[in-house]
């Protein structure tokens, strides 16, 4: 039988569900814990960033929000932040694995450090290793749950962003693949996103120039720009009930950024 969704479930479309977001005092990870909040989750943010994680959290409700101080690369913070959340609010349904850095803008592998390398490989990948691994503690008993991963564009193409960033982000796909086939058998479903260039403080550091300088970045896509709450929303979608059966995805937003040569291109790039 088809069962048509109430207009309330609609427009609260996490409703009493329960989110814990990585890197959630700043940017993309900010942009979905208010959205998932005017959703009806609740939310924990886990941050480095104390302050700002804290108001956000004053900012948002205190009943439907948290923080909790977590580095992404101690195994410890991230078995303390998923046990925070569950001894909470009870439950965990849903891990954002979103914090990230872009290192250094460093072109050159023979000027590239060992230390700067392995640091971004340590917050983007393993810290995604380690919040799919204690979120499937407590997702695996459960038999549900929804993990998703901020990936990137560079998961997908070379020559973007640094060679660290790089092997990081093709890295987080090939987790979120192997990941989804092994959490499938227990309900729990495992995707990534993959934003273009979005207007955040990383993007803006990283590129060395200020807001209208992302957002004149090339983008084939025309007319509109990328902003962190259309990245949320792509989250909001594999949060939510309506990709219930959407797992081991790559959700990319890029405006078709991927999916064009303009080394060799049949169409006009100007209109
Ligand atoms: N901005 C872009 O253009 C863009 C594009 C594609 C993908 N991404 C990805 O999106 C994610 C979020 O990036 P953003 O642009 O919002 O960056 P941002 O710098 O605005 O926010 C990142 C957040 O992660 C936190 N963080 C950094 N290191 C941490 C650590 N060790 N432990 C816990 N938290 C930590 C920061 O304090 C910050 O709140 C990253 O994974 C990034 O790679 C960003």
């Amino acid at each position: 039988m088809t069962t048509v969704p109430l207009a309330s479930a609609v427009l609260r479309r996490l409703e009493g569900k329960v989110a814990l977001i990585t890197g959630g005092a700043g940017g993309i990870g900010e942009a979905t814990a208010r959205l998932f909040a005017n959703h009806g989750a609740k939310v924990v943010i886990a941050d480095i960033e104390d302050d700002k994680g804290n108001s956000l959290c004053q900012e948002l409700h205190k009943s439907s929000a948290s923080y909790v101080h977590c580095d992404v690369t101690k195994e410890k913070d991230i078995e303390t932040a998923v046990n925070t959340t569950v001894s909470k609010y009870g439950k965990l349904d849903i891990m954002l694995n979103n914090a990230g850095i872009a290192g250094v803008n460093n072109t050159n592998i023979l000027d590239f450090k060992l230390s700067e390398f392995q640091q971004v490989i340590n917050i983007n990948l393993v810290g995604v290793f380690l919040g799919t691994k204690h979120a499937s503690r407590v997702m695996i008993p459960a038999r549900r749950g929804c993990i998703i991963n901020t990936a990137s564009i560079c998961g997908s193409i070379g020559g973007v962003a640094n060679h660290a960033y790089t092997s990081s982000k093709h890295a987080v796909v090939g987790l979120t693949r192997n990941t989804a086939v092994e959490l499938g058998p227990f309900g729990v479903r495992v995707n990534c996103v993959s934003p273009y260039i979005v207007l955040t403080p990383m993007a803006t550091k990283y590129l060395k120039v200020d807001d209208d300088g992302i957002l004149g970045v090339y983008s084939n896509l025309k007319g509109t720009n990328l902003l962190p709450n259309d990245v949320a929303e792509a989250n909001l979608y594999l949060g939510s009930d309506e990709s219930k059966y959407v797992s081991g995805h790559n959700l990319i937003v890029d405006g078709g950024f991927t999916v064009v040569n303009n080394g060799f291109c049949s169409f006009a790039q100007s209109v």
